[in-house]
């Protein structure tokens, strides 16, 4: 039998953000409806209500993914300035897409890897096509091949895994990544973003999809407009599920602690719309060289649909720096071959052409947005967080 779903504590939470979904329609009109989605989220929620609530003293040493698909991700937008962003049926094709947004503040709130399940064809960024290729999918139970993969599942016993609702349910990449991996004794965590259909099947369907060992705990599902004001909510959504996080700086002693956080270099990289990205760098030759050379005025390009790359004043020494690099989202790297920084906002295969320079712990929802911004100031920020 599946571990129960503890839904009690924010059961007010799931209720009050589906429910302001009958408010007013955004979506497109051949979009699925919606009032009938919405009751039968309602009624999934009051099923698992009378369940016990989950004890997760399991996750005490576990280590975290988290996992989204989002339209944004798996799409190509020819011409981003041609985007209205204020029209609801558009707003989800430029990055950082509604999970994303989500995954990025859980990740704030719990660490972990973050992934972006990506598939091999990318859908239309048109509207009404997306939603059709959608229809055609759930019609065939589909499962989309996929260009993004975790090399590491086994390392991971607690996965987020966020996506939109995409016609009552997941979107079929989604299935296909859930059955890419052993989820036996996992615990995952759903997230979802949705119109005015709430959770619909979402997660009915997503239960049905991962084996009876694997514990699910209450989801979260944010409604489209109130995405960019739900930080406090997913804050509080994740407080309510009372994870025992693992504890950074494991086995070190107070001493060795405070050291190390004295040692920790980070440098900050503010763009001219304001938004910033703290990254925390590697300790390595390649990694001191990049913090010698600030201050720095960078311009970024997008490269490959996978990170966004930059040429610095001066190379980068690869010698006494690791020859191996995995880059996840927020990975800093510096690329031998042409000697550029590369910022991933994709998760990529392992490269021997890449060094690994530090990685992101704040701001990764702004990593694709770099190219947009004209100029890239980039500074040491030594005891920023
Ligand atoms: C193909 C497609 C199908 C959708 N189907 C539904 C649906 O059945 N019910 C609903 O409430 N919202 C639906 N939506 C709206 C999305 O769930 C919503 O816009 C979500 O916030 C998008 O998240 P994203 O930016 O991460 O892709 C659909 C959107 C798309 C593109």
């Amino acid at each position: 039998m599946k571990k129960p779903m503890t839904f009690l504590l924010v059961l007010g939470m799931l209720i009050s953000l589906a429910a302001c979904g009958g408010t007013t329609s955004r979506q497109n009109s051949s979009a699925p409806p919606a009032d009938s989605q919405t009751t039968e989220a309602t009624s999934e929620v009051s099923r698992e209500q009378s369940e016990q609530p989950q004890n997760t003293d399991e996750n005490e040493s576990s280590n975290i993914l988290v996992a989204y698909f989002t339209w944004a991700d798996n799409t190509v937008v020819a011409d981003p300035s041609s985007v209205d962003v204020d029209a609801a049926t558009s707003a989800s094709v430029l990055a950082p897409g509604n999970a994303a947004k989500l995954a990025s503040w859980i990740q704030q709130e719990v660490g972990g890897d973050l992934h972006s399940i990506v598939v091999e064809e990318p859908y239309s960024s048109d509207y009404d096509e997306c939603l059709d290729r959608a229809a055609d999918e759930k019609a065939d139970n589909a499962r989309p091949a996929l260009a993004s993969h975790v090399d590491n599942m086994e390392d991971y016993d607690i996965v987020f895994l966020g996506f939109p609702n995409w016609w009552y349910t997941l979107p079929m990449p989604v299935l296909t990544f859930v059955e890419e991996y052993d989820w036996s004794g996992k615990t995952v965590v759903p997230f979802v973003t949705h119109g005015t259909g709430g959770l619909a099947s979402t997660i009915r369907d997503l239960t049905a999809a991962l084996p009876e060992d694997a514990t699910i705990l209450e989801p979260i599902g944010v409604y489209r407009p109130e995405v960019d004001g739900a930080q406090s909510a997913v804050q509080e959504w994740i407080a309510g599920l009372n994870l025992e996080l693992p504890q950074e700086g494991n086995g070190q002693s107070q001493e060795e602690e405070t050291s190390a956080m004295e040692n920790t270099r980070r440098i900050w990289f503010s763009l001219d719309d304001g938004a910033e990205i703290i990254v925390q760098l590697n300790d390595n030759p390649a990694a001191d060289a990049l913090y010698e050379m600030l201050p720095l005025e960078l311009s970024f390009e997008d490269f490959n649909r996978t990170e966004k790359i930059a040429y610095l004043p001066e190379e980068i020494p690869s010698d006494g720096s690791p020859d191996q690099c995995d880059p996840d989202v927020g990975s800093l790297c510096c690329y031998i071959p042409w000697g550029n920084l590369c910022f991933f906002y994709q998760d990529f295969r392992a490269s021997s052409s890449l060094i690994p320079l530090g990685q992101v712990e704040t701001g990764a929802e702004f990593l694709a947005q770099l190219d947009l911004a004209s100029r890239v100031a980039v500074e040491a920020a030594d005891g920023e967080t």
